[in-house]
C-alpha cells in the first residue's frame, strides 16, 4: 500500500491491531460498442491504469465507516439497520448499494473502516462509479474471508446495486470491464450471453489517448434511461419479429417496415450499425490494421452524434479537434456521453503536437481546458496489500 495512504488511514481511524489491507479497481475506457450493452450487443472495453484504491481494516462491531482522501464527506453505515438510498450520502451511495446487495446475498459482513483515494476523474465517463462498486464488493468479500474469484457474480451484484439502489438502469459493460480487465487487452464481451474473450491491444507505434472535455456529464442519467426506453419502444414496434437476444440482432429491413418514427429509426440504426463496427474492430485489431480501427472509432462517434444523439457540443468539439490534429487515426466519445471523455488513436511520436493542437482547438471552441491521459489497458480489481 502506498505509504501516504497508510498514514492517512491511521490519522483518520487511529492505529489498531488488525491488518490494514488495500485493494484497487480500475476505471475503464470503452474502445467501441457504445450504448449497445443493454441491447444484447458486443462491446470492447478495456480497464485503464487510472482507478480507485481502498485501504480497509476490520472493526469489532457492525459499523462501516467510509472516507475519501479526495472529499471531506464522512459516511457511516450501521449493518444492523436497513440500508436505503440517501442523497446526503453522496458518493457513499455506491458502496452502500453494494453493501446492501452483499447482505441480501447472505455474506457475513462485519464492521470495516475504509479510506478511498482515486486517480480517476469523477463523472468523466471512465466509470468511477463501477470502479467504486466493484472495489467495495471485492474488498468487503476479501475481508469477510468470502471468495473473490467469481468476478462475474461480483460484476452482476454491482450492476444490480447501481440499477436498484442508485437508480441508473446501466448495462453490464462497466462492472464487467472493471472486474475482468487484463493488462494490454480489451475485453470482447457479448452482453447477452456474457461470454467474453480478450483481444490483445497491440498498438505498435500508436497509443490511445483519453481526452477529458472537463465538461461534467450533464443529464446523463435521465437521458441514458430515455435511450433505453426508446430502444424498448423499437422492440415493441417490431412485435413478434423482435429478436429475443436484443435489438442489435434486428434486421434493418424489419426496422424500416415496422418503425415509422424517424427518431426511433435513428436510434435503431445506431444500435444495429454499432454492433457491426465492433465485429469489424475486433477483426482489424487482430490483423493490426490500425488505420481501419481508427476509421471505425470515428464512424462510431458520428453514429452516436447523429443517430443516437448522446454526444453534445463538448464531445463533438474535442473529437473534431482530435481528427484535425497531427498523428490521429480516429477518435470517439467513450462511455454514456453528454460530456466526459473521448478517446483518440494517435501516433506516439506525435503525442506532444497532438495534445497542443487539440487543446488549442478545443479551448477556442468551448472556452474549457481539456485534460489528457496517456494510459494503457490494465488489470481489473485486485488486492494491493504489500505492494509499494
Ligand atoms: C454507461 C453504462 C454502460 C453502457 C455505457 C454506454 O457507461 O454504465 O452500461 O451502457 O454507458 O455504452
Amino acid at each position: 500500500m502506498r505509504p501516504f495512504l497508510a498514514k492517512e488511514f491511521v490519522h483518520l481511524y487511529g492505529s489498531g491491531d488488525r491488518e490494514v489491507r488495500s485493494f484497487f479497481a480500475p476505471g475503464r475506457a470503452n474502445l467501441i460498442g457504445e450504448h449497445i450493452d443493454y441491447n444484447g450487443g458486443l462491446v470492447m472495453p478495456a480497464a485503464v491504469t487510472l482507478g480507485i484504491t481502498a485501504a480497509c481494516r476490520l472493526r469489532s462491531d457492525y459499523l462501516i465507516r467510509l472516507r475519501s482522501s479526495d472529499d471531506p464527506l464522512a459516511v457511516e453505515i450501521d449493518l444492523d439497520r436497513p440500508i436505503e438510498p440517501d442523497p446526503a450520502r453522496g458518493w457513499g451511495n455506491y458502496p452502500a448499494g453494494v453493501l446492501r446487495e452483499l447482505l441480501l446475498q447472505g455474506v457475513d459482513l462485519r464492521g470495516i473502516d475504509i479510506l478511498f483515494t482515486t486517480t480517476l476523474p469523477q463523472g468523466a465517463g471512465l466509470s468511477s462509479s463501477a470502479a467504486m462498486e466493484v472495489l467495495t464488493a471485492f474488498s468487503f468479500l476479501a475481508l469477510a474471508e468470502a471468495p473473490t474469484s467469481d468476478l462475474r457474480a461480483i460484476a452482476l451484484l454491482c450492476q444490480k446495486a447501481e440499477n436498484q439502489f442508485v437508480g441508473v438502469n446501466c448495462g453490464i459493460m462497466d462492472q464487467f470491464a472493471v472486474a475482468f480487465g487484463k493488462e494490454d487487452c480489451a475485453l470482447l464481451l457479448d452482453c447477452e450471453s456474457q461470454d467474453y474473450h480478450y483481444v490483445p491491444v497491440a498498438l505498435g507505434e500508436h497509443a490511445l489517448i483519453i481526452m477529458n472535455t472537463s465538461r461534467p456529464r450533464r443529464l446523463a442519467d435521465s437521458k441514458y434511461n430515455e435511450r433505453r426506453t426508446e430502444c424498448n419502444a423499437v422492440l415493441r414496434l417490431l412485435g413478434t419479429d423482435a429478436p429475443r437476444n436484443g435489438l442489435v440482432h434486428a434486421p434493418w429491413s424489419d426496422v424500416l417496415s415496422h418503425v415509422s418514427d424517424p427518431v426511433l429509426r435513428r436510434r435503431a440504426r445506431h444500435v444495429i450499425s454499432e454492433q457491426v463496427r465492433v465485429e469489424q474492430a475486433a477483426r482489424v485489431l487482430v490483423t493490426g490494421d490500425l488505420a481501419a480501427f481508427g476509421r471505425l472509432l470515428t464512424e462510431s462517434h458520428t453514429s452516436l452524434r447523429d443517430d443516437y444523439e448522446v454526444t453534445g457540443p463538448h464531445l463533438d468539439a474535442i473529437v473534431s479537434a482530435a481528427l484535425q490534429a497531427p498523428g490521429c487515426l480516429g477518435a470517439r466519445m467513450t462511455g454514456a456521453g453528454f460530456g466526459g471523455c473521448a478517446i483518440a488513436l494517435v501516433e506516439q511520436a506525435e503525442i506532444p503536437d497532438f495534445t497542443v493542437s487539440v487543446r488549442s482547438g478545443y479551448l477556442a471552441a468551448t472556452g474549457l481546458e481539456p485534460a489528457f491521459y496517456v494510459t494503457h489497458a490494465a488489470d481489473g480489481a485486485h488486492e494491493t496489500t504489500g505492494e509499494g
